[in-house]
């Protein structure tokens, strides 16, 4: 495949120490705990993000791939939608065999370990990818190049990625969520490889905190385009700018949630917790 290579995609001697710049609270602290990975996918406003993101990719019949699947929950978020087939593919072997044996069984599902410098196995193969909550965790510009890279050599043509992080705005100080917490540090700008602070509070009181990257819509729709995709459209997932029939099934499902959990609701409603990118493969 002809993709354009920027000389900021990193050369083989940097991509060699990646693993030592890679906080390792991701994997040690944060990613290891077994009790993020059953709430993740379960956490009201992820819920809401993975569903659009479900709606974007189309995901019925198709064979989709799930670029940073840690330990498979987002990847068989997938199946449930109605994909045909789901690949889950992780820079952690740790994560890959965890995902193989949580999902053990299931004949839809696969992981695969892809390290930094490597490539996804099978090229021109997948009718749709998602990267859900990864972009915050890759910390250098030349390994948010380096991924959009290889997705796009996995991806068939015409075949759109779905992905979601954090909104910018969801980073205002006075921004108050249930069940997350982050903030810059005193000073700081959202801007390119800037450091956050992330609280996650677990619905047991259980608190898990972890730091996350900044990257600006500017930053990944460049980054996209350099490695051949089309920027379809970003968008906040804003309460107040869903459409009408997805803000009565959102409120009803959020809603339902609260009074289980016994809580209520903060800035959810107003502030966009999230922000999806859509790309499509030229
Ligand atoms: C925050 S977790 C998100 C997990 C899952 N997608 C979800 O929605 O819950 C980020 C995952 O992305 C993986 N990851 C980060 N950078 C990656 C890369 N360059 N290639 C493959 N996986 C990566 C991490 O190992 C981690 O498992």
């Amino acid at each position: 495949m002809g993709i354009p290579r920027k000389s900021h995609f990193m050369k083989d001697e940097e991509l060699r120490k990646l693993p030592s710049i890679i906080p390792p609270k991701w994997n040690s602290h944060f990613w290891g705990n077994e009790k993020y990975t059953q709430f993740a996918t379960r956490v009201p406003s992820n819920w809401v993000g993975y569903t659009l993101l479900h709606s974007i990719l189309g995901v019925e019949g198709k064979i989709l791939l799930d670029f940073g699947c840690y330990r498979g929950d987002s990847t068989k978020t997938l199946l449930d939608a109605g994909a045909k087939k789901a690949v889950g593919v992780d820079k952690f072997k740790k994560n890959v065999y965890a995902a193989r044996k949580r999902h053990e069984g299931d004949r839809r599902l696969q992981f695969l370990h892809v390290g930094p410098r490597a490539q996804i196995p099978q090229k021109r193969y997948y009718e749709g990818a998602s990267m859900t909550f990864v972009r915050p965790a890759i910390s250098t510009h030349e390994e948010l190049g380096l991924s959009f890279e290889k997705i796009f050599n996995a991806l068939r043509r015409g075949a759109p990625l779905g992905i979601i992080g954090l909104h910018p705005n969801s980073l205002k100080p006075g921004r108050k969520f249930v069940y997350y917490g982050h903030s810059l540090p005193p000073g700081e700008k959202y801007k390119d490889g800037a450091k956050f602070e992330n609280v996650l509070r677990l619905p047991d009181e259980m608190e898990l905190r972890f730091s996350d990257c900044c990257w600006t819509e500017k930053t990944i729709v460049s980054t996209l385009e350099n490695a051949g995709f089309a920027a379809e459209s970003v968008f906040g997932i804003k309460w107040s700018e869903l459409p009408g029939r997805l803000q009565a099934t959102f409120k009803g499902a959020k809603n339902a949630i609260a009074k289980h959990e016994g809580i209520k609701w903060l800035d959810e409603w107003k502030a966009p917790l999230y922000q999806i990118f859509h790309a499509v493969k030229r």
